[in-house]
């Protein structure tokens, strides 16, 4: 018999591993993933890159005049075995982690009429089930049905050690109490917007990574997967 198709929604504060779970669960099931984070990010490139952020100032009203100029589009690679995301036809997967974006991402995620555009392509993308998707108001807001939830959270110093490593290996640099900073601000911002906060809905499972390997994470959500594919 044919496994029954789920949705599965991640979320949690800054860099838990929330992409490195979502990815291996969807690898595991032979699920669609998607990476919610790299949607705002990539408006956030887009904001960056035409003028509607100067200094210290988003241009809200013309983000949003030009909301229907930004197209996103994610394609599989088979070479990396990841979706990749576009922005207006540009692949943008390694500027969308700039320091810069890392810096705009939240004041831009918090504007609603971007979440109500990202909300309603993510909707579109997990209309069949099928999905594994990661972010911040998943359970919440985008699949408030979703058949598991998980809420990602670990220790802080244990989170910026990861989020620094990972732009390493991008050969990106920023300093640990750089990178700490961005994080506790980020989810400061994420926590207290009024249009889908970052809340752990009610019905989602606590996963604290902080002692975990990612083989031990997977095997966690996998078990509470198992629960309700049969
Ligand atoms: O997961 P990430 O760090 O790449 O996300 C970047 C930012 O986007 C994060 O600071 C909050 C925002 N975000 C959001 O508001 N809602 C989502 N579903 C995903 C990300």
């Amino acid at each position: 018999m044919p496994q029954k198709k789920i949705t599965i929604a991640v979320d949690g504060y800054s860099s838990c591993g929330k992409s490195t779970l979502a990815k291996d669960i969807a690898k595991a099931l032979n699920y669609a993933y998607v990476d919610t984070g790299a949607m705002y990010r990539a408006v956030t490139l887009y904001a960056l890159n035409n003028g509607l952020i100067n200094g210290k100032q988003l241009d809200v009203e013309s983000l949003n005049d030009e909301l229907d100029d930004i197209h996103i589009r994610f394609t599989f690679n088979p070479e990396t075995g990841v979706s990749e995301i576009f922005l207006n036809e540009e692949l943008v997967e390694q500027q969308i982690r700039q320091m810069d974006v890392n810096d705009w991402v939240s004041q831009v995620a918090a504007v609603p009429e971007v979440r109500r555009k990202m909300v309603s392509l993510q909707q579109q993308m997990g209309k069949e089930k099928g999905i594994s998707m990661d972010g911040r108001d998943i359970g919440t807001t985008v699949f408030p049905d979703a058949e598991l939830k998980l809420f990602m959270t670990a220790d802080l110093e244990v989170r910026a050690r990861r989020r620094r490593d990972e732009m390493v290996s991008k050969n990106m640099q920023a300093s640990l109490e750089e990178i700490k900073a961005n994080l506790l601000h980020r989810d400061q911002e994420d926590m207290s917007r009024q249009e889908s906060p970052l809340r752990k809905a009610d019905d989602a499972i606590i996963l604290d990574n902080t002692n975990l390997t990612r083989e031990q994470q997977l095997a966690f959500a996998l078990e509470k997967a198992s629960r309700f594919i049969g």
